[in-house]
């Protein structure tokens, strides 16, 4: 459905060229959920700009169901649905005057339309509100509202940059659903940017972007195993986690170490050490309390990069075991 090949792309600024994408290659499926994962800045929203054929790349080729996007933008159009990292909604017209304005730009007839906007808007639950002016809808109304009219001429690609940022948890999850249903019932292809990882974790195949560049790709199963199989977080005296490290280090050759909090580091269980109780037990200094969990997408992140990619507890992964006293 998508095909990128050697994209690159440098602003021209005042204060020189800055290159947003440095090199991308891959393919989106048909019918898959594709995402890519980076921290801001990391150049995921020039990316999908270039795929909506609403920026032009510097360099390499992007095809969309097998249209060039600089050759044929217009075709393009037509095949995907986008949901903009920043609102683009009227807010001096109500939601049917918005979706009406949007059905006429794709060239929808005017039974198609009205069948078209009815479904959506009910869909999205806002069907009761339609006559009310954008202006009053809150946060969440107006992020559905954009859904509704994303999906209005059926997109074989729905494209979504960082499409709940700011929102409350509950409003995130009806989204996803709303998603999730154009995916199952229509056979969407869907290609999501994002940094909350929870959304990544859901995705078949996750581009992890920095940079710039893809610095991974491949599915969050395949990304988390290559960490390791548990992340074990340690705490005790803030004076002796130089010492504990040092020991880990020395004994097991462990050397990631991640600071959590004053008295707490965590790293990466190597796979052929075997059981973290028993690699705990061999330490001579009090442990206060240890936390063996699952690697989570942040962590590999850290791995590949060095830094995570969102700093929010969001981030914690469920899985966890918590062992406190005496070890
Ligand atoms: N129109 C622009 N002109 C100059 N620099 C830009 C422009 N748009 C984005 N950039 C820069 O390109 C880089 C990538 O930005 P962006 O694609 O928005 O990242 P992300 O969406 O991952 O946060 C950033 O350094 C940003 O400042
Ligand atoms: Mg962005």
């Amino acid at each position: 459905m998508v095909k990128v090949r050697h994209l690159k792309k440098i602003f021209y600024t005042g204060k020189g060229a800055r290159t947003a994408v440095n090199g991308l290659d891959f393919d989106v499926r048909k019918g898959e959920f594709f995402a890519l994962l980076g921290p801001n800045g990391a150049g995921k929203t020039t990316t999908i700009s270039i795929l909506s054929t609403i920026l032009k790349p510097t360099e390499g080729t992007v095809s969309i169901d097998s249209l060039d996007v600089t050759q044929e933008p217009h075709r393009v159009r037509q095949k995907i649905g986008v949901i903009f990292q920043d609102p683009s909604l009227d807010d001096r017209l109500s939601a049917i005057e918005n979706m009406d304005f949007h059905g006429r730009l794709y060239g929808m007839s005017s039974l198609q339309r009205k069948e078209r906007i009815q479904f959506m808007l009910s869909t999205v639950d806002l069907w009761e509100r339609r006559h009310d002016l954008v202006r009053t809808y809150s946060g969440g109304m107006r992020r559905r509202l954009e859904i509704a009219r994303g999906l209005m001429h059926f997109p074989e690609l729905l494209i979504l940059d960082e499409p709940t940022i700011g929102l409350d948890p509950a409003t995130r999850r009806t989204i996803w659903e709303y998603v999730h249903f154009a995916r199952k019932e229509w056979g969407m292809t869907i290609l999501l940017t994002t940094h909350y990882l929870e959304e990544a974790e859901s995705a078949d195949r996750l581009a992890i972007m920095n940079e710039g560049r893809f610095v991974a790709l491949d599915t969050p199963e395949n990304l988390k195993k290559q960490v390791g199989p548990e992340i074990v977080t340690l705490e005790s005296d803030p004076d002796k986690i130089e010492l504990i490290k040092s020991f880990l280090c020395e004994q097991f050759g462990i050397k990631e170490f991640r600071d959590e909090r004053i008295g707490s580091f965590s790293f990466p269980l190597p796979a052929d050490i075997g059981n973290a109780i028993h690699v705990v037990q061999k330490i001579t200094v009090p442990i206060q309390a240890m936390t063996i969990r699952s690697p989570d997408l942040d962590d590999v992140f850290i791995q590949i990069t060095g830094k995570g990619v969102s700093s929010s507890s969001e981030a914690a992964s469920p899985f966890h075991r918590v062992y406190r006293g005496k070890l």
